[in-house]
Protein backbone atom coordinates (compact mmCIF):
# COMPACT_ATOMS: atom_id res chain seq x y z
CA UNK A 1 0.00 0.00 0.00
CA UNK A 2 1.36 3.83 -0.48
CA UNK A 3 0.22 6.99 -0.05
CA UNK A 4 0.12 7.75 -3.87
CA UNK A 5 -2.38 5.47 -4.27
CA UNK A 6 -6.03 6.29 -4.92
CA UNK A 7 -8.61 4.36 -2.19
CA UNK A 8 -12.38 4.46 -2.95
CA UNK A 9 -14.76 5.67 -0.20
CA UNK A 10 -17.87 3.94 0.48
CA UNK A 11 -20.46 6.29 2.56
CA UNK A 12 -17.76 8.20 3.97
CA UNK A 13 -15.29 5.77 4.61
CA UNK A 14 -12.27 5.13 3.17
CA UNK A 15 -11.67 1.47 1.79
CA UNK A 16 -7.31 1.07 2.34
CA UNK A 17 -7.35 -2.41 1.12
CA UNK A 18 -4.72 -3.58 -1.45
CA UNK A 19 -6.11 -4.70 -4.85
CA UNK A 20 -4.73 -8.17 -4.44
CA UNK A 21 -6.61 -8.88 -1.06
CA UNK A 22 -6.48 -12.55 -1.24
CA UNK A 23 -9.63 -15.12 -1.21
CA UNK A 24 -9.83 -15.73 2.36
CA UNK A 25 -9.96 -12.31 3.75
CA UNK A 26 -12.86 -11.17 1.27
CA UNK A 27 -14.77 -14.48 2.62
CA UNK A 28 -13.99 -13.44 5.82
CA UNK A 29 -15.26 -9.59 4.93
CA UNK A 30 -18.34 -10.49 3.64
CA UNK A 31 -20.05 -12.85 5.85
CA UNK A 32 -18.81 -10.17 8.61
CA UNK A 33 -20.72 -7.34 6.39
CA UNK A 34 -23.31 -9.60 6.29
CA UNK A 35 -23.83 -10.47 9.99
CA UNK A 36 -22.84 -7.12 11.36
CA UNK A 37 -26.41 -5.55 12.16
CA UNK A 38 -26.89 -8.33 14.72
CA UNK A 39 -23.59 -9.62 15.62
CA UNK A 40 -22.78 -7.80 19.09
CA UNK A 41 -26.23 -8.75 20.23
CA UNK A 42 -25.71 -12.55 18.88
CA UNK A 43 -22.66 -12.80 20.13
CA UNK A 44 -23.95 -11.78 23.70
CA UNK A 45 -21.31 -9.11 24.01
CA UNK A 46 -23.90 -7.65 26.25
CA UNK A 47 -24.23 -10.13 29.18
CA UNK A 48 -21.65 -9.81 32.09
CA UNK A 49 -19.44 -13.12 31.42
CA UNK A 50 -18.63 -11.41 28.33
CA UNK A 51 -18.60 -7.73 29.24
CA UNK A 52 -16.91 -8.24 32.46
CA UNK A 53 -13.40 -9.56 30.68
CA UNK A 54 -13.73 -6.80 28.02
CA UNK A 55 -13.69 -4.21 30.54
CA UNK A 56 -10.80 -6.09 32.55
CA UNK A 57 -8.17 -5.09 29.45
CA UNK A 58 -9.82 -1.84 28.25
CA UNK A 59 -8.55 -0.25 32.07
CA UNK A 60 -5.26 -0.75 31.23
CA UNK A 61 -6.17 2.27 28.69
CA UNK A 62 -7.49 3.96 31.46
CA UNK A 63 -4.23 5.88 32.03
CA UNK A 64 -4.22 7.44 28.77
CA UNK A 65 -3.83 11.06 28.45
CA UNK A 66 -6.74 12.54 26.35
CA UNK A 67 -4.36 13.23 23.06
CA UNK A 68 -3.77 9.31 22.67
CA UNK A 69 -4.85 7.79 20.12
CA UNK A 70 -5.68 3.73 19.59
CA UNK A 71 -5.76 1.52 16.87
CA UNK A 72 -8.98 -0.75 16.94
CA UNK A 73 -8.39 -3.44 14.10
CA UNK A 74 -11.39 -5.77 13.38
CA UNK A 75 -13.35 -3.05 15.72
CA UNK A 76 -17.01 -5.47 14.67
CA UNK A 77 -20.10 -3.31 15.54
CA UNK A 78 -17.99 -0.85 17.73
CA UNK A 79 -18.66 -2.13 21.36
CA UNK A 80 -14.93 -1.42 22.06
CA UNK A 81 -15.04 2.11 19.89
CA UNK A 82 -17.92 3.43 22.06
CA UNK A 83 -15.99 2.88 25.49
CA UNK A 84 -12.40 4.20 24.34
CA UNK A 85 -14.10 7.16 23.16
CA UNK A 86 -16.21 8.00 26.08
CA UNK A 87 -12.54 7.95 28.12
CA UNK A 88 -11.70 10.57 25.80
CA UNK A 89 -9.04 8.72 23.63
CA UNK A 90 -9.06 9.09 19.51
CA UNK A 91 -10.43 5.98 18.57
CA UNK A 92 -9.21 4.97 14.60
CA UNK A 93 -11.91 1.78 14.13
CA UNK A 94 -11.06 -0.53 11.76
CA UNK A 95 -12.29 -3.53 10.20
CA UNK A 96 -12.18 -5.41 7.03
CA UNK A 97 -16.04 -5.87 6.77
CA UNK A 98 -17.51 -2.19 5.45
CA UNK A 99 -20.42 -3.92 6.90
CA UNK A 100 -18.95 -3.71 10.55
CA UNK A 101 -17.31 -0.46 10.35
CA UNK A 102 -20.47 1.16 9.35
CA UNK A 103 -22.48 -0.40 12.23
CA UNK A 104 -19.44 0.83 14.26
CA UNK A 105 -20.00 4.46 13.11
CA UNK A 106 -23.80 4.11 13.71
CA UNK A 107 -23.08 3.02 17.45
CA UNK A 108 -20.77 5.54 18.12
CA UNK A 109 -22.58 8.19 16.69
CA UNK A 110 -25.54 7.03 18.35
CA UNK A 111 -23.44 7.33 21.66
CA UNK A 112 -23.13 10.81 21.02
CA UNK A 113 -19.74 12.08 19.80
CA UNK A 114 -17.47 13.51 22.39
CA UNK A 115 -13.95 12.08 21.25
CA UNK A 116 -12.63 12.14 17.62
CA UNK A 117 -13.40 8.58 16.07
CA UNK A 118 -12.18 7.92 12.85
CA UNK A 119 -13.79 4.74 10.71
CA UNK A 120 -11.75 3.07 8.14
CA UNK A 121 -11.82 -0.15 6.17
CA UNK A 122 -8.18 -1.84 6.52
CA UNK A 123 -6.65 -5.35 6.74
CA UNK A 124 -4.84 -6.21 10.29
CA UNK A 125 -1.62 -7.58 8.55
CA UNK A 126 -1.28 -3.98 6.12
CA UNK A 127 -2.40 -1.54 8.31
CA UNK A 128 -2.18 2.09 7.03
CA UNK A 129 -0.84 3.67 10.01
CA UNK A 130 2.73 6.16 10.17
CA UNK A 131 5.49 4.22 11.97
CA UNK A 132 5.59 5.69 15.75
CA UNK A 133 2.31 7.23 15.55
CA UNK A 134 0.27 5.31 17.94
CA UNK A 135 -0.53 4.77 21.94
CA UNK A 136 -2.16 1.87 21.61
CA UNK A 137 -3.89 -1.41 19.17
CA UNK A 138 -6.63 -3.27 20.49
CA UNK A 139 -7.90 -5.99 18.75
CA UNK A 140 -10.43 -8.24 19.97
CA UNK A 141 -11.34 -11.94 19.16
CA UNK A 142 -10.08 -10.94 15.22
CA UNK A 143 -6.44 -12.32 15.76
CA UNK A 144 -7.61 -15.53 14.95
CA UNK A 145 -9.55 -14.94 11.75
CA UNK A 146 -6.20 -13.47 10.53
CA UNK A 147 -4.08 -16.27 7.87
CA UNK A 148 -0.37 -14.92 9.56
CA UNK A 149 -0.75 -13.70 12.86
CA UNK A 150 2.77 -12.85 13.09
CA UNK A 151 2.29 -10.43 9.88
CA UNK A 152 -0.55 -8.19 12.04
CA UNK A 153 1.80 -8.34 15.45
CA UNK A 154 4.99 -6.66 12.76
CA UNK A 155 2.56 -4.17 11.74
CA UNK A 156 1.07 -3.04 15.41
CA UNK A 157 4.55 -2.87 16.35
CA UNK A 158 6.02 -0.71 13.68
CA UNK A 159 2.97 1.74 14.25
CA UNK A 160 3.45 1.63 17.91
CA UNK A 161 5.32 4.42 19.87
CA UNK A 162 8.04 3.26 21.98
CA UNK A 163 6.15 2.20 25.21
CA UNK A 164 2.25 2.12 23.14
CA UNK A 165 0.42 -0.57 24.43
CA UNK A 166 -1.00 -4.14 22.10
CA UNK A 167 -3.78 -5.36 23.57
CA UNK A 168 -5.13 -8.77 22.03
CA UNK A 169 -8.25 -9.97 23.58
CA UNK A 170 -10.84 -12.60 23.75
CA UNK A 171 -8.36 -14.98 21.55
CA UNK A 172 -9.76 -18.87 21.51
CA UNK A 173 -7.77 -21.51 23.37
CA UNK A 174 -6.35 -24.84 21.19
CA UNK A 175 -7.58 -27.31 23.74
CA UNK A 176 -11.57 -27.25 22.51
CA UNK A 177 -10.33 -27.57 18.84
CA UNK A 178 -9.35 -31.12 19.49
CA UNK A 179 -11.78 -32.09 22.17
CA UNK A 180 -15.23 -30.46 22.48
CA UNK A 181 -15.93 -29.43 18.94
CA UNK A 182 -14.97 -32.37 17.25
CA UNK A 183 -17.23 -34.04 19.61
CA UNK A 184 -20.29 -31.55 18.92
CA UNK A 185 -19.28 -31.84 15.07
CA UNK A 186 -19.81 -35.88 15.64
CA UNK A 187 -22.88 -35.27 17.27
CA UNK A 188 -24.19 -33.15 15.33
CA UNK A 189 -23.59 -35.09 12.05
CA UNK A 190 -25.72 -37.65 13.80
CA UNK A 191 -28.60 -35.71 14.50
CA UNK A 192 -28.77 -33.95 11.34
CA UNK A 193 -27.21 -36.08 8.51
CA UNK A 194 -27.96 -34.26 5.55
CA UNK A 195 -27.54 -30.79 7.36
CA UNK A 196 -23.92 -29.33 5.79
CA UNK A 197 -22.77 -25.79 6.36
CA UNK A 198 -23.77 -23.12 3.20
CA UNK A 199 -21.31 -20.98 1.63
CA UNK A 200 -21.40 -18.11 3.44
CA UNK A 201 -23.30 -19.02 6.57
CA UNK A 202 -20.28 -19.30 8.90
CA UNK A 203 -16.87 -16.79 8.98
CA UNK A 204 -13.82 -18.68 7.08
CA UNK A 205 -11.43 -17.45 9.86
CA UNK A 206 -14.04 -19.24 12.52
CA UNK A 207 -14.01 -22.64 10.35
CA UNK A 208 -10.08 -22.60 9.97
CA UNK A 209 -9.09 -21.58 13.18
CA UNK A 210 -7.45 -23.91 15.50
CA UNK A 211 -6.91 -21.34 18.11
CA UNK A 212 -3.39 -20.10 20.29
CA UNK A 213 -1.75 -22.02 23.36
CA UNK A 214 0.52 -19.73 25.21
CA UNK A 215 3.51 -20.65 23.74
CA UNK A 216 2.19 -19.52 20.37
CA UNK A 217 1.66 -15.62 21.99
CA UNK A 218 5.52 -16.10 23.13
CA UNK A 219 6.74 -17.00 20.06
CA UNK A 220 4.73 -14.02 18.15
CA UNK A 221 6.02 -11.64 20.48
CA UNK A 222 9.40 -12.78 20.43
CA UNK A 223 9.30 -12.61 16.77
CA UNK A 224 7.86 -8.99 17.16
CA UNK A 225 10.27 -7.73 19.11
CA UNK A 226 7.18 -6.67 21.81
CA UNK A 227 7.31 -7.56 25.73
CA UNK A 228 4.58 -9.25 27.59
CA UNK A 229 2.59 -7.61 29.94
CA UNK A 230 0.27 -10.27 30.90
CA UNK A 231 -1.84 -13.39 29.92
CA UNK A 232 -5.19 -13.46 31.37
CA UNK A 233 -6.98 -17.08 31.61
CA UNK A 234 -10.79 -16.64 30.55
CA UNK A 235 -13.32 -18.72 31.30
CA UNK A 236 -13.63 -22.32 31.99
CA UNK A 237 -17.56 -23.27 33.29
CA UNK A 238 -18.45 -20.12 30.96
CA UNK A 239 -16.83 -21.42 28.11
CA UNK A 240 -19.51 -24.49 28.23
CA UNK A 241 -22.10 -22.36 28.90
CA UNK A 242 -21.98 -20.28 26.00
CA UNK A 243 -21.62 -23.23 23.79
CA UNK A 244 -24.43 -24.58 24.89
CA UNK A 245 -26.29 -21.15 24.67
CA UNK A 246 -24.94 -20.72 21.40
CA UNK A 247 -26.70 -24.08 20.29
CA UNK A 248 -30.13 -23.30 21.79
CA UNK A 249 -30.23 -19.76 20.37
CA UNK A 250 -29.03 -20.66 17.08
CA UNK A 251 -32.01 -20.27 15.34
CA UNK A 252 -33.83 -17.56 17.75
CA UNK A 253 -34.70 -14.30 16.76
CA UNK A 254 -31.91 -11.88 18.70
CA UNK A 255 -35.02 -10.11 20.59
CA UNK A 256 -35.66 -13.28 22.35
CA UNK A 257 -32.32 -14.86 22.99
CA UNK A 258 -32.48 -16.90 25.80
CA UNK A 259 -29.42 -15.84 28.68
CA UNK A 260 -28.78 -16.81 32.41
CA UNK A 261 -30.16 -14.31 35.16
CA UNK A 262 -27.63 -11.99 35.66
CA UNK A 263 -26.65 -13.25 39.55
CA UNK A 264 -25.83 -16.80 37.97
CA UNK A 265 -23.29 -14.99 35.16
CA UNK A 266 -21.88 -13.06 38.32
CA UNK A 267 -21.66 -16.40 40.48
CA UNK A 268 -20.04 -18.23 37.21
CA UNK A 269 -17.49 -15.33 36.45
CA UNK A 270 -16.17 -15.34 40.40
CA UNK A 271 -16.71 -19.75 39.70
CA UNK A 272 -14.00 -19.37 36.78
CA UNK A 273 -11.66 -16.45 38.54
CA UNK A 274 -10.87 -19.08 41.38
CA UNK A 275 -10.23 -21.72 38.63
CA UNK A 276 -8.31 -19.85 37.04
CA UNK A 277 -5.58 -19.79 39.80
CA UNK A 278 -5.65 -23.20 39.84
CA UNK A 279 -2.26 -24.53 38.56
CA UNK A 280 -2.64 -27.21 35.47
CA UNK A 281 -6.28 -26.63 35.55
CA UNK A 282 -5.92 -22.78 34.94
CA UNK A 283 -4.48 -23.20 31.29
CA UNK A 284 -7.84 -25.31 30.14
CA UNK A 285 -9.62 -21.71 30.01
CA UNK A 286 -11.62 -21.04 27.06
CA UNK A 287 -9.99 -17.96 26.17
CA UNK A 288 -7.30 -15.04 26.72
CA UNK A 289 -6.28 -11.90 27.03
CA UNK A 290 -2.58 -10.82 26.01
CA UNK A 291 -1.12 -7.64 27.21
CA UNK A 292 2.25 -6.20 25.67
CA UNK A 293 3.86 -3.53 24.76
CA UNK A 294 6.45 -2.06 22.56
CA UNK A 295 10.28 -1.74 24.52
CA UNK A 296 11.21 1.97 24.85
CA UNK A 297 14.50 2.36 22.73
CA UNK A 298 17.52 3.50 25.01
CA UNK A 299 19.71 4.83 22.73
CA UNK A 300 23.61 4.60 23.24
CA UNK A 301 23.11 1.33 25.51
C1 LIG B 1 -15.25 -12.31 15.91
S1 LIG B 1 -15.34 -10.73 15.18
C2 LIG B 1 -14.89 -9.68 16.54
C3 LIG B 1 -15.49 -8.33 16.42
C4 LIG B 1 -15.31 -7.41 17.64
N1 LIG B 1 -13.93 -7.10 17.88
C5 LIG B 1 -15.94 -8.02 18.86
O1 LIG B 1 -15.24 -8.32 19.83
O2 LIG B 1 -17.17 -8.19 18.87
C6 LIG B 1 -13.91 -10.71 14.13
C7 LIG B 1 -13.78 -9.41 13.36
O3 LIG B 1 -12.51 -9.42 12.68
C8 LIG B 1 -12.70 -8.86 11.39
N2 LIG B 1 -11.60 -9.33 10.53
C9 LIG B 1 -11.45 -10.55 9.97
N3 LIG B 1 -10.32 -10.58 9.23
C10 LIG B 1 -9.77 -9.36 9.32
C11 LIG B 1 -8.58 -8.77 8.76
N4 LIG B 1 -7.76 -9.46 7.96
N5 LIG B 1 -8.32 -7.48 9.06
C12 LIG B 1 -9.14 -6.75 9.85
N6 LIG B 1 -10.27 -7.26 10.41
C13 LIG B 1 -10.58 -8.55 10.15
C14 LIG B 1 -14.07 -9.33 10.98
O4 LIG B 1 -14.62 -8.59 9.93
C15 LIG B 1 -14.84 -9.22 12.30
O5 LIG B 1 -15.44 -7.96 12.44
Amino acid sequence: MSCKSEYPMDDGIPILLPSNLDKFKMLDAEFHSNAADEFAERNMRFSYRVSRYHEDYLSCFFKCQNSAVILEVGCGGGLEAVRLKNMGITVIASDIAIGMVKTARKRVNDDGQTSHTIFVVCDAEQLPCQDHSLDGVLIVGSLHHLPAPERFIAAAKRALKPGGMLVIGFEPNRWPYYTVYPTLRFFGRLLHPRRCIAPGEASVGDMETTGFDADDFDRFLKAGGLEKVSLQRIWYINGFIQTALAYINRERPVARLLDLPSASQRALVACDDFLSRIPILRDFCWHWTLIAKRPQEHHGD
